[in-house]
């Protein structure tokens, strides 16, 4: 409940005034500064119009590993974005979700989800700095989301790339090619368009998530009316998407019956346990440092 004074926080109740260290640099009253009014300092760096924060020990902050996003500033690839969404739920709920191409087909009918995304075959693979899961679907009709947007007709291969990275930073790739020019070891056509969301969950409590999100994609960078659409279309997909979750989170919360695990939940559940063994880690390592 504060203000922000030039480089510094001030109280909103009693003016205390810390700078960037932490420090108190005045407290109201004699002008004494209690020697433990202090409060917990972070690192963070400013990219891609978001503040990222390094909660772990200061000593190993590392900008240079800050998730790389290659076309944010390449003027032939268009961007769209909205506000921030604030879910109701743990902020790992999400990257299952991010981790899991095959809810579109329930969960976006209207929009990403068609008849192919219900039950072609997933592959899963680990990386060094997280999972992802993906699938080429040859010669379907475009998502009607995409069919706006498409510039050639007729059927096409669509592949879905979901991928998310330690901690909690996503990237979803769609590309839609003519039907026959798609696949794994083929060129990147020229008619294909492609689509590239990111999605960064910041964890504001154990049941709450603050959801950053924006697209680029390569065609008509400067198409204000496609991003202002694209946007929209993809924050009321993005709404579908909050209404599962925070169920979710509640049926979770209340369980009257035994977990579930499906053969599609393969991604999720790799990449919990390798988030699971690098807590435990940092936490040792930070222990370690103190001691
Ligand atoms: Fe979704």
């Amino acid at each position: 409940m504060g203000r922000i004074k030039d480089d510094t926080l001030e109280c909103g109740y009693h003016g205390l005034t810390f700078d960037c260290a932490g420090r108190c640099v005045w407290a109201p009253g004699t002008g004494r500064i209690p020697s433990n009014a202090r409060v917990h300092a972070y690192p963070v760096h400013e990219k891609y119009g978001l503040v990222w924060i390094w909660m772990g020990n200061p000593a190993l902050a590392e900008a240079s590993e800050i998730f790389d996003i290659p076309n944010f500033d390449n003027s032939a690839w268009g961007r769209n974005q909205g506000a921030a969404m604030e879910l109701d739920c743990n902020y790992l709920l999400m990257c299952d979700n991010l981790l899991d191409p095959t809810h579109v087909a329930w969960v976006h009918q209207g929009s990403f989800g068609q008849a192919a995304t219900r039950d072609t075959p997933l592959r899963i693979s680990k990386t060094d700095n997280g999972v992802i899961v993906h699938r080429w679907m040859m010669d379907v009709e475009p998502a009607p989301f995409y069919k706006k947007v498409i510039e050639f007709q007729g059927n096409c291969d669509r592949l879905q790339h979901y991928e998310v990275r330690y901690p909690s930073h996503a990237l979803i790739r769609a590309i839609f090619t003519p039907a026959g020019t798609g696949g794994p070891d083929a060129p990147l056509h020229k008619d294909a368009f492609v689509m590239d969301s990111y999605n960064f969950m910041t964890p504001t409590t154990a049941g709450k998530t603050r959801y950053y999100w924006f697209q680029l994609r390569n065609i008509r960078p400067d198409d204000t009316a496609l991003s202002a659409m694209m946007s929209e279309d993809v924050r009321h997909a993005f709404e579908e998407d909050r209404a599962v979750l925070d169920a979710v989170q509640i049926g979770m919360a209340e369980k009257e019956s035994p977990h579930i695990d499906l053969p599609i939940d393969g991604g999720q559940l790799r990449f919990r346990r390798q988030l699971e063994a690098m807590i435990a880690e940092e936490a040792m390592v930070d222990e370690k440092m103190q001691g």
